[in-house]
């Protein structure tokens, strides 16, 4: 259940109430694929770096090691050790980022394994039946996500057919529930909205798929290549036609500024790999622009990443040990860099959730964007 709990302008400060406990909203769910975040984080870190929501993937979870044997061993709460609410991924979007040959058909998707090449079926079904053996705490809507590019009546084609699928994920998502030995009987599905960059069909499909009903609403389909500016104007017109006592979840966005922007606009759950990918590459984020950690200038610098940050890697190594272990190739080096990053968005959320509390949402975007964006010392 989503409480709404106020609002500053069209920001949104949120409450969703689900069966392993409260998520404030604004959120940003920190990304772990294959059950695990890239750069040896365990769970136990997690409760150290303030993540609300961990999100992994059903194709993958599918693919290796098997949904079936996540449910013996007890869903994944239990196979990870993660007491907190889990979002799991439909599979749509890895199918079409990762497979290689694949056929898109009414009743679901043929493709190829991207571990071993073997012949695999998806569709709505089956992927609700994958994340009921996961137990994760949210599924997410079997959608397509169809190319940036897709003309519009390849658009308008896709975009109903992911209508369609939605209203079967729906109905299984409630026989599944239903059943007694299903681990998470109050598992919540959100719904996704696709449709380019193309306004009239994004708001025809966001009508269609508010009258359903579900738990959430998701905007996908977005950051696959269309400018800052698009996603902009989509969310300008897509969020108003979502229903506001549901939360709305803007998929794979993004930058701290991507972030930022949308929360003006109305969302109040994103994921991204930007934080674990950059960390893993000795990029890390400060309130003075992001740093790169190979460079030479930190060789002797004994500050903390950032001045006065709580973090695991902050409270106890320099930028110069942190460089070293990152030159070294001591897995170390990464995973302090990781913990950094998620640290440092999952800090931004909880300063965008006081200053709605607070009514003073525009100016601290303009500050925040300011920082993060800026010319470092
Ligand atoms: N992750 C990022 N974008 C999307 C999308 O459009 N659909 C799904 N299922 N996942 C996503
Ligand atoms: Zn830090």
């Amino acid at each position: 259940m989503y409480e709404l709990i106020k609002k500053d302008g069209l920001a949104k400060r949120g409450r969703l109430h689900t069966v392993h406990g409260v998520i404030e909203t604004p959120v940003f769910m920190n990304v772990g694929t294959a059950a695990a975040i890239k750069g040896a984080v365990a769970t136990s870190d997690l409760q150290e770096i303030k993540t609300q929501v961990e999100l992994s993937n059903t194709y993958h979870l599918h693919v290796r090691p098997g949904d079936e044997v996540v449910k013996k061993l007890g869903g994944l709460h239990k196979f990870m050790n993660w007491d907190k609410p889990i979002l799991t991924d439909s599979g749509g979007f890895q199918v079409f980022s990762l497979a290689g040959l694949r056929r898109i058909k009414e009743e679901g998707v043929y493709f190829n394994s991207h571990i071993d090449g073997r012949k695999i079926f998806m569709g709505p079904e089956e992927s609700m039946q994958i994340q009921s053996n996961l137990a994760s705490t949210i599924a997410m809507a079997f959608d397509e996500c169809p190319s940036s590019v897709a003309d519009r009546d390849y658009m308008e084609k896709s975009v109903a057919r992911t209508t369609r699928w939605l209203v079967r994920c729906k109905k299984e998502m409630e026989r599944l529930n239903a059943l007694p030995d299903t681990i998470n009987k109050h598992q919540m599905l959100f719904g996704i909205n696709q449709g380019g960059v193309y306004e009239d069909i994004r708001i025809k499909h966001a009508d269609e798929i508010s009258k359903l009903d579900l738990d959430g609403y998701a905007v996908g389909g977005l950051a696959v290549g269309e400018s800052h500016e698009e996603m902009y104007r989509i969310l300008d017109a897509v969020v108003p036609h979502l229903p506001d006592n549901k939360p709305t979840y803007l998929m794979g966005v993004g930058t701290p500024a991507n972030i930022l922007e949308a929360v003006d606009r109305g969302v109040d759950f994103f994921d991204c790999v930007y934080p674990s990918r950059n960390g893993r590459h000795g990029h890390v984020y400060t309130n003075h622009g992001k740093l790169n950690l190979f460079n030479a200038r930190f060789e002797l610098d004994a500050r903390p990443i950032e001045e006065g940050c709580q973090c695991p890697a902050c409270r106890n190594y320099s930028r110069a040990y942190i460089r070293h272990l990152l030159k070294a190739k001591e897995m170390l080096g990464m995973r302090l860099c990781v913990l950094h990053n998620l640290y440092f968005y999952n800090t931004m959320m909880e300063e965008i959730r006081d200053a709605i509390d607070h009514d003073c949402y525009k100016e601290y975007k303009t500050q925040k964007i300011a920082a993060v964006t800026g010319k470092n010392e």
